[in-house]
């Protein structure tokens, strides 16, 4: 069965000289989650935004403020993005020596944790961790920029995270996927186990990026 699908829309690909109307769109189309890029150009090539921007999406917004940490040395960030009203705080493993501490760190900032994978991170990487994480966010482009091409292997790997977590009692553990998603792949990425979908440049790019969010939640309700 499929638990309940989650959209979240990145804003990333959105006219960030004006937030508010892509939030507008996001609440008119019916998005459940916002999903907030974070880069430092340290860790991936490329710079976009900070505790600043969650604090006024916050004070705008009851939606689910999901924070997608791709920067170095994230045990600097968790604090800020918890204070600037963050509801998730996922990390990339293959930042830290320490994620187990990181994890009790987003918790005791009372966030929800997730640790997220690189396309060619092995699973073996975040399997010691699934006992503490709440969500795993797979990559499905090499994290950086919006409008890439979805990876096709990642969807083997969801399946294979969605089999080990039902093998060992981690039901409650969310897989959410990342990059490339759109109206034309999303339904191999749900029925490979997905929970939560992340998607940017098809929402925000399009012309009618509620007809589109509306579109995503018709092929989510079609799973029941
Ligand atoms: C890439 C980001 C993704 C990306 C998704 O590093 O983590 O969230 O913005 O955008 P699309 O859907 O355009 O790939
Ligand atoms: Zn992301």
């Amino acid at each position: 069965m499929f638990s309940e699908l989650k959209l979240a829309p990145s804003i990333l690909s959105a006219d960030f000289s004006n937030l508010e109307r892509a939030l507008a769109k996001c609440s008119e189309g019916g998005a459940d989650w916002l999903h907030i890029d974070v880069m430092d150009n340290q860790f991936v090539p490329n710079l976009t935004m900070g505790p600043p921007i969650v604090k006024s999406l916050r004070a705008i917004t009851e939606k689910f403020i999901d924070v997608h940490l791709m920067t170095i040395e994230p045990e600097r960030l968790i604090e800020q993005f918890a204070r600037a009203g963050a509801d998730n705080i996922t990390f990339h493993i293959e930042a830290v020596k320490n994620p187990d501490q990181i994890l009790d760190l987003i918790k005791s900032a009372g966030c929800s944790a997730g640790v997220s994978l690189k396309p060619n991170t092995r699973l073996d990487a975040i399997l010691p961790l699934l006992g503490k994480v709440d969500i795993v966010l797979l990559m499905s482009v090499e994290p950086g920029f919006g409008g890439q091409q979805y990876i096709s292997e990642s969807t083997s790997r969801i399946k294979k995270l969605k089999s080990y977590l039902n093998e060992n009692c981690l039901e409650r553990v969310l897989i959410e996927v990342d990059g490339g998603i759109k109206l034309g792949n999303v339904q191999e990425v749900i029925e490979a186990g997905a929970n939560i979908i992340v998607s940017g440049s098809e929402i925000f790019k399009s012309s009618d990026p509620v007809g589109i969010i509306k579109k995503f939640y018709r092929i989510f309700n079609n799973q029941k």
